[in-house]
């Protein structure tokens, strides 16, 4: 297998683009990251997107967006697993350039959500939970997580506001970050007087509904190492089941476990190792749940790590540097994406007033679904 570099990123701002349509969204984040890697062209593209179909009617996306971008010709291809399908596609574009397939490929994250309407979100947002025994009983995906998060504060004694260091955390730092949706710092108080979305989850425990693109070139190492920016040392998926009451116990993420150590083990690291953990924290008790999964906590004791000592920019492991899903915002299909472009920007000393010193090595995990598919990806700076 050859070394893969990324080579160039580009992004969008997370906000409400009522003015641009998914292939714009797609264009806006594609030709940045071209320019950035001092390219015109690819040999393929690999594009992630959970919502087209449901939201916008639009399926298709490879073609529809290779040839708006001028790369009419080249593969180019749709991935897709729910939240986890940004990541889906980055793994899907390594395995290209890794095999010798191709040298040169773009991997775009896109999300078109908010010209929907709110039922037809949730609606959308449910087809990553099991349509026979969990959606046909009448439960939303916030709903499902609020059922975890009732469960954990039941099993370990734990207060709702015990999780609000997560939703601080991410909102300072996408303050700092012009791409991030929410750019303004919260206090405990607004955390505590948040509306309730479906208890015991708030506002503030929630990711928003937003538009987004993300995009990175990803090279051969050893025909670009002059223009790497990182270097991707593992790429692991884990699966589990896609209902939470066929797990073996509902609040151990296993496929996160087996993910994380997958790739870990790949890279030759521990989580000693990981400087910046780009964790997906669609909800607060996602953070404290994948926190525990991953190793950096004992089962119970993932809340805990929900202060500025643990999490924040100087703590021991900082986690939604550039505002996370919380803050920055979580177009599904392109997290995974964002997750990478703003781990570069750690690894390459450019995250501004967010940037971790120092920072070496960094690990971004998606989850797609409430942790049915687990894609972790550990990167090393150039
Ligand atoms: N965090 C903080 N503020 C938020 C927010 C969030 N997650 N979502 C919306 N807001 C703010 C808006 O900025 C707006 O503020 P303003 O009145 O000052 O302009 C206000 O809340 C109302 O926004 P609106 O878009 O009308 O929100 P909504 O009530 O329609 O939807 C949620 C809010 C939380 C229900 C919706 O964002 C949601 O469903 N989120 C979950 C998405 C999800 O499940 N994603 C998949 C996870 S894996």
């Amino acid at each position: 297998m050859r070394d893969v570099a990324i080579i160039g990123v580009g992004q969008t701002a997370v906000e409400e683009h009522w003015g641009r349509s998914l292939r714009h969204l797609a264009h806006d984040a594609i030709m940045p990251a071209l320019a950035d890697a001092g390219i015109e062209t690819a040999d393929a593209l690999y594009v992630g997107n959970m919502l087209s179909g449901e939201l916008s009617g639009q399926e298709h996306l490879g073609a529809l967006v290779a040839d708006f971008v001028g790369l009419r010709g080249i593969e180019a291809l749709k991935v897709e697993a729910a939240c986890g399908s940004g990541a889906a596609a980055l793994r899907v574009g390594l395995m290209a350039v890794a095999s010798g397939i191709h040298d040169v490929v773009l991997v775009c994250g896109v999300e078109k959500m908010t010209d929907a309407i709110s039922h037809e979100i949730t609606s959308g947002l449910a087809t990553a939970a099991d349509q026979e025994y969990e959606v046909s009983q009448g439960v939303s995906f916030v709903g499902l997580n609020a059922l975890l998060m009732r469960r954990y504060m039941y099993e370990y004694g734990v207060k709702h506001e015990q999780f609000a260091g997560f939703a601080l955390n991410a909102h300072r730092n996408g303050a700092n970050n012009p791409n991030a949706m929410f750019r303004s710092p919260i206090s405990q108080a607004t955390y505590l007087r948040a509306g309730m979305i479906a208890d015991p989850i708030n506002l503030m425990d929630s990711s928003p509904v937003c538009d987004g693109a993300a995009c990175v070139v990803l090279a051969a190492a050893d025909r670009h190492r002059a223009k790497a920016k990182a270097h991707i040392l593992a790429s692991a998926v884990a699966t589990d089941s896609l209902a939470i009451h066929d797990r073996r116990d509902p609040l151990a993420l296993d496929a996160v476990a087996l993910s994380t150590q997958k790739a870990l083990a790949q890279a030759r690291l521990t989580t000693a190792d990981i400087q910046v953990f780009e964790a997906h924290d669609a909800f607060s008790i996602m953070a404290a749940l994948s926190l525990e999964a991953a190793g950096f906590a004992p089962r119970g004791a993932g809340v805990c790590l929900a202060v500025d000592d643990e999490i924040g920019i100087h703590g021991r492991m900082p986690i939604s540097t550039m505002g996370g899903l919380k803050a920055r915002g979580h177009p599904v299909g392109a997290t995974g994406v964002y997750q990478i472009v703003e781990l570069v920007q750690q690894l390459t000393g450019q995250a501004g007033a967010n940037q971790v010193p120092g920072a070496h090595i960094g690990m971004a995990q998606n989850i797609g679904g409430s942790g049915a598919t687990v894609l972790t990806h550990i990167l090393a700076a150039a």
